[in-house]
C-alpha cells in the first residue's frame, strides 16, 4: 500500500482482544433462553437412545425425574415433555391423550409435584396417540379441522389439570388457539399459558423426532395443515390470528432454515418469539461431528446464537443440556 494513503475507520480495533470483543458483543445465549425437549416412556427404569439423535434418550418417569434434576442444577429450568406411546394404545380418536390414568398425564403430575419450580410444557396434537399418525382426526383420507378441535380441547384440559405451565398446540388446525384458550378459561385454568406453533412448516427436518416417538403419518403427508416452506407472508396471517386468539408466545418451526421468518414475526408482534431448533437440525450437527467433519460444540453455539440473533427470545433445543454443560466447563 502506498505511504500517503490513510484511513480512520478500522473495525478490527473492536476485535483486538477477548476483553474488547466481549464488550461489543451484541447477542448472548443463556440457559434462561432454552427449553429442553424430553421423550417419556411408560414403565420403570427404561432408557433407550433415539438412533437418529445421538445423546438423546427416551426415559421412563423415574429416570426422567433424575434427568430434570440434573438439568435444574446447571440452569435449565424449562422442559417440553413428549410421550412415546406404544401402538396398542393408539386409536383413530387419540383417546389416550385425555385419559388421566394414562402414563403420560400421570407422569406430568409427578414431575410438577417434584419440581414445582420448573416450567413444564406439553404438546397438544393427536399424532403420538393416533393410529393414523396425523395431528388431526382422519376420515376418508381427510383431516377434519373442527372435529379435531373437540379432541384437542379435551387433551388441553387434561394436560392443564396436571399442573403444567405451558401448552404447545402443534397441530396447525385453524381456530385451535382461541378454542383452547376459551375452554381453559371457562374451566378455571386462566394461568396456563399457550405457546402456539404459529408458523410450523411441512418440513423434512422432523424425521428423527418421528423416529423417537414412532409417530410418522401412516399415509400421505402433513401439507394440508403444516405450512408450505415457500411461504413467508402466510406466517403473518398465522401470527395475527394466534395473537388475536390469545397466544402468549408465538413459535416458528423449524429454526435454521426459517431465520427470516423468525425475524419477520419479531418485527411484527410484541409477543415473545420462540424458535424450535428441531430434531433434524440437531441430528445434522451430531452426524457431521461424529464423522469429524465439524466441531460439534462450536457449531452448536453458533447455531443457537444465529437463532437468537434472528430475533428469537426462547429456543426449544435438544442441545439445551449440552449447552449448559459447556458453560460450566
Ligand atoms: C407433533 C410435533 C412434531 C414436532 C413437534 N411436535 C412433529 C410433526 O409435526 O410431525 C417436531 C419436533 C422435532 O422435529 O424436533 N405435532
Amino acid at each position: 500500500m502506498s505511504q500517503e494513503f490513510t484511513f480512520h475507520r478500522r473495525p478490527r480495533r473492536n476485535r483486538k482482544s477477548e476483553a474488547v470483543r466481549s464488550l461489543v458483543e451484541e447477542t448472548r445465549v443463556t440457559t434462561d433462553d432454552l427449553i429442553f425437549p424430553l421423550f417419556l416412556l411408560d414403565g420403570k427404569n427404561q432408557k433407550t437412545e433415539v438412533a437418529s439423535m445421538p445423546g438423546i434418550f427416551r426415559r421412563s418417569v423415574d429416570l426422567m425425574l433424575k434427568e430434570i434434576e440434573e438439568c435444574l442444577k446447571i440452569g435449565i429450568r424449562a422442559f417440553d415433555v413428549f410421550p412415546a406411546v406404544e401402538d396398542q394404545w393408539k386409536d383413530k380418536e387419540a383417546t389416550r391423550s385425555y385419559d388421566p390414568d394414562f402414563f403420560y398425564l400421570k407422569a406430568l403430575r409427578g414431575i410438577k409435584k417434584h419440581f414445582p419450580e420448573a416450567c413444564i410444557m406439553t404438546d397438544v396434537a393427536m399424532d403420538p396417540y393416533s393410529s393414523d399418525g396425523h395431528d388431526g382426526l382422519v376420515r376418508d383420507g381427510k383431516i377434519l379441522n373442527d372435529e379435531t378441535l373437540d379432541i384437542l380441547g379435551k387433551m388441553a384440559l387434561a394436560q392443564a389439570d396436571t399442573g403444567i405451565d405451558i401448552l404447545g398446540p402443534s397441530d396447525m388446525m385453524d381456530g385451535r388457539v382461541g378454542y383452547i384458550r376459551n375452554l381453559l378459561d371457562k374451566n378455571g385454568y386462566t394461568d396456563v399459558s399457550i405457546m402456539s406453533y404459529t408458523a410450523k412448516y411441512a418440513s423434512g427436518f422432523y424425521n428423527p423426532f418421528r423416529d423417537a416417538l414412532d409417530s410418522a403419518p401412516k399415509f400421505g403427508d402433513k401439507k394440508t395443515y403444516q405450512m408450505n416452506p415457500a411461504n413467508r407472508r402466510e406466517a403473518l396471517i398465522e401470527a395475527r390470528l394466534d395473537e388475536d386468539e390469545g397466544a402468549d408466545f408465538l413459535m416458528v418451526k423449524p429454526a435454521l432454515a426459517y431465520l427470516d421468518i423468525i425475524r419477520l414475526l419479531r418485527d411484527n408482534t410484541a409477543l415473545p418469539i420462540t424458535a424450535y431448533n428441531v430434531s433434524g437440525e440437531y441430528s445434522m450437527v451430531k452426524a457431521a461431528a461424529q464423522k469429524g467433519w465439524l466441531d460439534g460444540e462450536r457449531v452448536m453455539k453458533e447455531t443457537l446464537l444465529s437463532i437468537k440473533r434472528a430475533g428469537a427470545d426462547v429456543i426449544l433445543t435438544y442441545f439445551a443440556k449440552e449447552f449448559a454443560q459447556s458453560l460450566k466447563q
